[in-house]
């Protein structure tokens, strides 16, 4: 997700600062470089051997790296980076930037650079609510620095509110954000994944075999191109990607629901196995066997084919793809199902059990626009994933 990409992360002196170094670790398992810069405040909670080993990267410290030669200058170190990180960015620490100074190596780094900042405010809800920080907050908005959270919960002071710093995995999401570039920057692409859970009662629900596998493969193709994401996934059985807006939904009405809300979008790829009935007489209680060895008669209804509707929709997105999981017949249904769907293209796959696609981590896809079938070797999801990403950037060119 960062690969090739270096952060500059400037750790302020709060008590977050120990979330910082989980943070290093994160940044770097998405493939990026993390540069750490500790404020002296900073060294008060965490050493500079940690967060060097961790970054596996030099430190640098205020009091020795502005007068070293041998250095990278602070205004090289400044523009080295792809991005700057402020985590924990102390109420100090925003104000200095507020306001310009520059009278140490963080504050003067963050003058020098002509990289985005972004922030990750960690402080006391007081001093979070305080005029003072909530004015320079806004100029620092308005001078374009991106801001991750705080989150509101307890406090190491024993205080409860907003102030505390958001976790290191959002704060990831957010430079995921930020670092976006790439020939769908700027397009707003919705996803919808995994499959849906119909309730037949609180405890029991109809679902089907989907894994999400490939709608989140697509969802990061996307993604690192440059997109923004709107993630909409039933309860799959991998993890949502990250650096995406995830609206997690259980069921097929739910879905759609959320598909309404996240749009407009410029395209819209709909890879959720989303039930095609619902159990119109789901009971409120738990059901129980009677003893007289009666089944329960459970009535289906048909549910909304949200493909379907959001291709008719007004707010219908430039470039509709669905997915077409078949077992036989393949091109044939999955071509009926384009013109009957309303949608641009169709991604079709067999998904008998004998090809293992269900759930593996292979797929065998036919894409089928206007222009006919096209049929792509097999291979990895991450590689039919960034396929199709790509064929999609281009659609939008
Ligand atoms: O289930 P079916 O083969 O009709 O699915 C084809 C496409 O329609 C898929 O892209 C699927 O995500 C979408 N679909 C939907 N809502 C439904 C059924 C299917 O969006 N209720």
């Amino acid at each position: 997700m960062l690969a090739g990409k270096r952060v500059l992360l400037i750790i302020g002196g709060g008590i977050a600062a120990f979330k910082s170094l989980d943070l290093i670790r994160q940044i770097r398992r998405a493939g990026g470089t993390v540069v750490p810069v500790l404020t002296r405040a900073a060294e008060e909670f965490v050493t500079p051997l940690s967060a060097s080993a961790l970054a596996a990267e030099k430190v640098y410290r205020d009091l020795f790296d502005l007068t070293d030669e041998a250095e990278m200058g602070h205004i090289e170190l400044s523009r080295a980076a792809d991005l700057v990180v402020v985590a924990p960015a102390t109420a100090d620490l925003m104000a200095k930037m507020a306001h310009g100074l520059a009278n140490d190596l963080a504050s003067t780094l963050l003058m020098a650079t002509d990289k985005r900042v972004l922030i990750a405010p960690a402080m006391n809800v007081r001093m979070w609510d305080h005029p003072a920080t909530q004015r320079n907050l806004a100029v620092l908005k308005a001078d374009g620095v991106l801001v991750a959270g705080p989150d509101e919960g307890e406090m190491a002071c024993g205080e409860f509110g907003p102030g505390r710093m958001s976790e290191p995995d959002r704060i990831l999401g957010a430079i995921a954000e930020a670092l976006r570039d790439g020939p769908l920057t700027g397009r707003h692409v919705l996803v919808t994944s995994g499959p849906t859970h119909e309730p037949i009662d609180p405890v029991r629900y109809i679902a089907n075999r989907s894994s999400g596998a490939q709608g989140t493969a697509l969802a990061e193709a996307l993604r690192d191109l440059g997109a923004k994401v709107s993630f909409v996934t039933g309860p799959a059985t991998v993890p949502a990607p990250q650096g995406v807006s995830v609206y997690p939904v259980e069921t097929a009405k739910d879905m759609l629901a959320a598909v309404r809300r996240a749009l407009p979008a410029d395209a819209a790829v709909f890879a959720a196995a989303v039930a095609d009935w619902r159990v119109e007489n789901a009971a409120t209680s738990k059901m129980k066997k009677d003893g007289s060895g009666a089944a329960p008669a459970l009535e289906f209804a048909e549910n909304p084919d949200i493909l379907a509707t959001i291709a008719k929709a007004k707010k219908r997105p430039r470039l509709v793809v669905g997915f077409a999981a078949e077992t036989n017949d393949v091109l044939e249904h999955a071509t009926a199902k384009r013109a009957r769907k309303g949608c641009d293209w169709i991604v079709a796959n067999d998904v008998s059990p004998a090809t293992g696609i269900m759930g593996g981590s292979e797929n065998a896809v036919t894409l089928i626009t206007e222009d006919g079938a096209e049929v792509w070797p097999r291979m990895g999801k991450d590689a039919v994933a960034a396929k199709l990403a790509a064929r999609i950037a281009e659609a939008l060119a």
